[in-house]
């Protein structure tokens, strides 16, 4: 069922950071969908991690708009907040893999910390031209700025001290404190959503579980870090997007909310499940039982042990909980790989080789 505009008689007019990317474009089609009467605005610079078939169906749409661009571009982000009539600002883009943010963090200061100062200066500039009555700063964030848990630790709630551990991570905290220092400087309406590890459909293949889903189906070494018991909490990326939609129809300005899939999953179990799935689901695997590729590497630098996000006060003061389960969500992306081999395929560039190659060396010897 479609749903009205949640803020009442008026279209919410949005400016969507990073929405070519893996939960930008999912929250695109999202909100297209479930909300046709709103103006979306994606601005994104397509980096190597931007794609823009993972919103071409929405191309031909009235109210929706691609502009190819840079958050950090001042003079771009003021003409379009003043030209679209923007009141409310969802902001995805980032650089987003720590294995990138170790090997070269340079970009990571610029568009993480920069970016982000950048949209949030032209929002407040842009701020008292908004007729809405209820402007948002949504910045999407992640729990990597809590830092690591120990095995007997509770999991990280919105009071957790940060204590990013990662160039990424640091740089995200950084964006962080600048979104909470607006509300409470100049009173501009910003929301900080810290989520866990995410996954599903246009996952880019760097990542954990696409790449260990692509290695599957080319048959190629499946690179596990250390001893492989490191941690993460999954969530489902279209949990994640509910998630968000709910934090911005019910969500306090100048609040934190947590946000995680309640998965604890170790690596190494991850990755024997996904392999337990590919062989169920793919009829022509080039090594079967995949299990046997699976290969232990050096560690990353600084490996975060474990996450773990308390989700009470989403659950509590705005009714969100997850929907779909590790073993439902792991096999609906399983079976997404397998029939968007198209989509996948072309993303593993010269660019990407000599970066899988700076990574993990010659692991196919
Ligand atoms: P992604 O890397 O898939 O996509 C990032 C998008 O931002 C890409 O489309 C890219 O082209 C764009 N972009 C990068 N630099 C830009 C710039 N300077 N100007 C304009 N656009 C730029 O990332 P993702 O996994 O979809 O993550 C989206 C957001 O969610 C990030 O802020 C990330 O920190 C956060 N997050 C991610 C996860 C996760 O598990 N993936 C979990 C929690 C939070
Ligand atoms: O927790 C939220 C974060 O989750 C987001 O903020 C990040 O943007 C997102 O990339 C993700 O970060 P991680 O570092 O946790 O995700 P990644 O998929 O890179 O790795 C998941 C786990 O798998 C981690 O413990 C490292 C391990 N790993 C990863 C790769 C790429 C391996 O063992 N082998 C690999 O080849």
């Amino acid at each position: 069922m479609v749903s009205e505009s949640f803020s009442g008689a008026s279209p919410r007019r949005f400016l969507i950071t990073g929405g070519a990317g893996f939960i930008g474009s999912n929250f695109t089609h999202h909100w297209c969908q479930n909300y046709p009467g709103d103006r979306i605005v994606v601005l994104d610079a397509l980096t190597y991690a931007g794609n823009p078939q993972n919103l071409a169906d929405l191309k031909t749409r009235e109210n929706f708009h691609f502009v190819k661009g840079n958050i950090c571009d001042r003079a771009l982000v003021d003409e379009l907040l003043k030209t679209e009539k923007i009141d409310t600002i969802i902001h995805f883009a980032a650089e987003s893999h720590v294995d990138r943010s170790i090997l070269a963090p340079d970009a990571f200061i610029q568009t993480n910390l920069v970016g982000t100062f950048t949209l949030l200066e032209a929002f407040r500039r842009h701020f008292p031209r908004i007729a809405n009555n209820s402007p948002l700063f949504l910045h999407v964030s992640t729990d990597e700025v809590y830092g690591s848990l120990n095995p007997e630790d509770p999991p990280f709630t919105e009071t957790t001290p940060y204590a990013p551990n990662s160039p990424y991570s640091a740089s995200k905290a950084g964006s962080d404190h600048l979104a909470r220092s607006y509300f409470h400087t100049y009173k501009i309406p910003t929301i900080i959503t810290n989520c866990s590890n995410n996954y599903g459909a246009y996952h880019f293949p760097e990542k954990l579980i696409p790449l260990m889903c692509i290695n599957i189906l080319l048959g190629k070494p499946l690179p596990v870090y250390g001893d492989g018991q490191n941690v993460r909490d999954w969530l489902y990326v279209l949990d994640h997007c509910r998630a968000l939609e709910t934090v911005i129809q019910r969500g306090k300005p100048g609040e934190m909310y947590n946000i995680g899939g309640n998965n604890e999953v170790k690596n190494i179990d991850l990755v024997q499940m996904l392999c337990g799935i590919m062989d169920e689901l793919a009829p022509d695997l080039p090594v079967r039982p995949s299990q046997q590729l699976i290969t232990f590497v050096k560690d990353r630098p600084g490996h975060d042990r474990r996450y773990a996000i308390d989700a009470t006060k989403i659950k509590t003061e705005l009714g969100w909980t997850p929907a779909v389960t590790i073993e439902a969500g792991l096999r609906k992306t399983v079976q997404w790989y397998l029939n968007n081999r198209h989509w996948w395929q072309p993303l593993l560039s010269e660019e990407y080789q000599n970066y899988y190659q700076q990574l993990y060396g010659n692991l196919d010897k």
